[in-house]
């Protein structure tokens, strides 16, 4: 079975071929980056001109990189959200139309649940339940997956985690997205050279990143002149700090749901010290930690592939009554 996923949600547009929900024979992604670091972030109208001009492209480069042409795609799956309506409209009408004039079966899926399904393309027998952690720039969530069904755990109650590093990497007149700026930055730096406190909050598993953020400002005025030599120091530290958030996080529902299989998933789930770090749990816990190879941790439409195919199988798919969803939750 052949599926054609379609992920337009924020700034990334991607197509790509899927066999039988296990092989990625494309997945081709273009990303409008570039257009929006002047702007030291994503612009919607931006993101969404830049589907609308390169869908088509991204579409037909898929279908041949996979060698394969339309009339072999057994079925569509589009991400209907959360994310930029704007964006997302242009994948879902790109969706409608394929399907309409190609009497092609079409699903809508969330991307949220996609990023965790990212991990399980090449797996023989996933889980069926397990913890997962989605970050990214727009998310940060701990939830629980068990009997066909998402539970949130946990959440941010601000900033999400990879806004967080990219606000302190603007604080320190770095570029964008910080993220893997200040992951390569912290190799170089001590981490133990700045200490950030960990926010009081009220929820068990949730997060708070808009403190750190704040006292990245501080220290940033405090050290005038001094900043420069500085700036390694304090990405190793802030990297240190909130990792060990989201790793303590994880670990804690573990104790408490003895749930022996983690999915990371999102942008940030690409960052070195999160990666070693779950790993070294999952040693320590003797439990499975499902880590996405980095070239599905950004967005793309292999993942979106898989999870429409998953749910193709479980006799779910959608109707032209489908629209976008921007604020769409996880499981639903
Ligand atoms: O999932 P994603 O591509 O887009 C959404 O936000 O949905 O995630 C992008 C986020 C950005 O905030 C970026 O700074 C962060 O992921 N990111 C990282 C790393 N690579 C990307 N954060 C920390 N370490 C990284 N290596
Ligand atoms: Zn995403």
């Amino acid at each position: 079975m052949i599926t054609l996923g379609i992920e337009t949600s924020c700034d990334e547009t991607s197509c790509a071929i899927l066999e039988n929900g296990d092989k990625i024979l494309s997945n081709i992604i273009s990303s409008s980056l570039e257009k929006h670091q002047p702007f030291g972030g994503v612009v919607p109208e931006i993101a969404s001109r830049h589907a609308l001009e390169n869908i088509q492209f991204v579409f037909d480069e898929a279908l041949a990189q996979a060698g394969k042409r339309i009339d072999d795609i057994d079925l569509i799956s589009v991400t209907r959200g959360p994310g930029l309506i704007g964006s997302l409209l242009v994948g879902i009408s790109f969706a409608k139309a394929l399907s309409f004039s190609k009497k092609i079966r079409f699903v809508g899926v969330n991307h949220l649940e996609a990023h965790l399904e990212a991990n399980l393309i090449a797996v023989s027998t996933p889980p069926k339940s397990y913890i997962g952690l989605i970050v990214s720039g727009g998310h940060t969530l701990l939830v629980r997956f068990q009997n066909g069904k998402y539970e949130k755990l946990g959440g941010t109650i601000d900033d999400a985690v990879g806004e967080a590093y990219d606000k302190a990497a603007k604080l320190m007149g770095l570029g964008y997205p910080g993220g893997p700026i200040l992951d390569q930055l912290a190799s170089v730096g001590d981490y133990k050279r700045f200490k950030f406190t960990k926010p009081k909050i009220d929820g068990e598993f949730d997060f708070s990143f808009s403190g750190i953020k704040t006292a990245v400002l501080h220290l940033v005025r405090d050290l005038g002149q001094n900043l420069e030599k500085e700036i390694p120091n304090i990405a190793a530290s802030f990297q240190h700090t909130v990792i060990g958030w989201l790793v303590d996080g994880v670990r804690r529902v573990y104790e408490k749901t003895e749930e022996e299989h983690v999915l990371i998933g999102g942008g940030v789930s690409a960052n070195s010290l999160l990666r070693s770090r779950l790993k070294e749990l999952g040693a320590e816990m003797g439990i499975t930690v499902y880590i996405p190879p980095i070239s599905l941790t950004v967005d793309n439409a292999a993942m979106i592939a898989r999870l429409g195919y998953d749910k193709f199988k479980q006799g779910i798919s959608s109707e032209f009554d489908m629209s976008a969803s921007p604020n769409l939750k996880i499981g639903l």
